[in-house]
């Protein structure tokens, strides 16, 4: 740190930040992995996990715009606000810079329908949310490309870990969202008739497993159980009834 200088600076300043940055997006996105499969974090109940979510997103946003603005502001490389917002348009490497203006609009789109998750639709907020997905790979190849210091000694070893995290999280995450997608289809495929009562469809109907009928199955047994179905396996007539 000793080439710290007034001309540098600035220099210094964009580039910790948005080493920073990166790490803090990395933490964001395994902790929304654990929020939207129920995890927790050892001694955290669930909600601490979703306010550490929160506030760690609004703390990567501040060092996302100080990473930002001091390379703006940073007049070794002339890079205009608007191209830093605007992807693909910076005369200083237009497509590494491209890349992170690219992951800063999508990281904005999520922040912003987040504070007004209120006032959207969840299906629209949610929709909006899977750009979070989008915009880390896009980040990463930004962070990878625009320097050569993650390449190297512990910045790479930090890169490393984030990028380990963050895919063992989206991968346990899509191997129980599969195991879930199973269990929900299994038992009524298995009996064949899931209110059955027999073994098996006592099993498909034990506390905490979901029941899936198809709808000729809902059909035919309303048809069966009709009040006005002539067929004798009809509900049993009341007492009253079979007297008239
Ligand atoms: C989610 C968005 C972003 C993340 C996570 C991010 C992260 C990073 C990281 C980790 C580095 C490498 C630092 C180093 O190697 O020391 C970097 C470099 C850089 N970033 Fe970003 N960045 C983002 C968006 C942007 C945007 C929108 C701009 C537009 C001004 C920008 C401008 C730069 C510049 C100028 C460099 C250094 C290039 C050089 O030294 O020649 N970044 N960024």
């Amino acid at each position: 740190m000793s080439g710290i200088t007034q001309s540098t600076a600035l220099w210094y300043a964009s580039r910790a930040t948005g080493v920073v940055s990166l790490v803090l997006l990395s933490i964001v996105v395994i902790l929304g992995v654990m929020v939207n499969r129920q995890g927790r974090l050892p001694g955290l109940p669930r909600f601490a996990v979703t306010g550490l979510h929160r506030s760690i997103s609004l703390i990567a946003v501040v060092f996302l715009a100080a990473h930002v603005l001091s390379a703006v502001a940073d007049q070794y490389v002339s890079i205009r606000l608007a191209a830093a917002i605007i992807p693909f348009t910076s005369s200083y490497l237009p497509l590494q810079i491209g890349l992170g203006a690219a992951a800063l609009d999508l990281g904005l789109a999520v922040v912003v329908t987040s504070l007004l998750r209120a006032r959207l639709g969840r299906r629209a907020w949610r929709a909006v949310h899977w750009l979070a997905y989008a915009a880390y790979p896009v980040a990463l190849l930004h962070s990878l490309t625009s320097a050569k210091d993650l390449l190297s000694g512990g910045l790479l070893a930090l890169t490393a870990t984030c990028v380990l995290g963050v895919t063992a999280a989206v991968g346990y995450r899509l191997v129980s969202t599969r195991r879930v997608r199973e269990q929900r289809i299994r038992p009524a495929e298995l009996t064949g008739h899931a209110g059955g009562s027999g073994p098996a469809g006592v099993r498909a109907c034990a506390p905490g497993n979901t029941v899936s009928l198809r709808a000729s199955t809902v059909k035919t047994a309303a048809a069966r159980y009709s009040p006005d179905a002539a067929s004798p396996s009809g509900p049993p007539r009341t007492t009253e009834g079979a007297q008239r």
